[in-house]
């Protein structure tokens, strides 16, 4: 059986190390040159805050240097697997609503709900999302920090050297679309 969700043991970020709102985390810098966002589904933005980072790197096995990021995750986000890593070490600034749950579903059949939890508040924790999963039950906009490392031949720099070799930005973006 797969793992889906771990708890893990690093302490809550004082508060003033982090964004609130989503408008902020939004007039952040996104990671992409060539990909375009899908701003009413899923919004990846880099932390500004060298302090942030600092804070958080005694906590992590890899060098966290430029892999700290922050995510909005909206409801029209559809369940699907992430294109550019297979887990992120997450920290959800607001749950997005009351009963959020956060579901997995079958690899070869994505109809069958495997796991699904109420993942809470300010607790770190690294989830699988080389799975199928979606988030359920939003009654608000749902944001967090996410740490991870991006999938081999996946990351920006990767994808903008694809578009210097010549490749056009459409077929890029078909490659890499989720
Ligand atoms: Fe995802």
């Amino acid at each position: 059986m797969s793992e889906y969700i771990r708890y893990l043991n690093i302490p809550t970020v004082p508060n003033n190390m982090i964004l609130q709102t989503a408008k902020e985390i939004e007039a952040l810098k996104s990671p992409w040159a060539y990909k375009s966002d899908h701003p009413d589904r899923f919004l990846l933005r880099k932390n500004a805050n060298k302090d942030l980072e600092e804070f958080l790197r005694p906590y992590f096995d890899f060098d966290i240097t430029d892999k700290v990021y922050y995510q909005i995750v909206r409801s029209k986000s559809p369940k699907h697997i992430d294109f550019n890593r297979t887990s992120c070490y997450n920290y959800i600034i607001n749950t997005g609503g009351h009963e959020v749950f956060t579901c997995w579903f079958n690899l070869k059949n994505e109809e069958l709900l495997e796991h699904k939890e109420i993942i809470p508040a300010q607790v770190w924790h690294k989830i699988n999302v080389a799975v199928p999963h979606d988030v359920q039950g939003m009654t608000q906009e749902r944001f967090a920090l996410t740490v991870f490392e991006w999938s081999p031949g996946r990351s920006p720099a990767e994808i903008e050297s694809l578009f210097k070799q010549g490749y056009s930005k459409e077929k890029i973006k078909r490659s890499i679309d989720t």
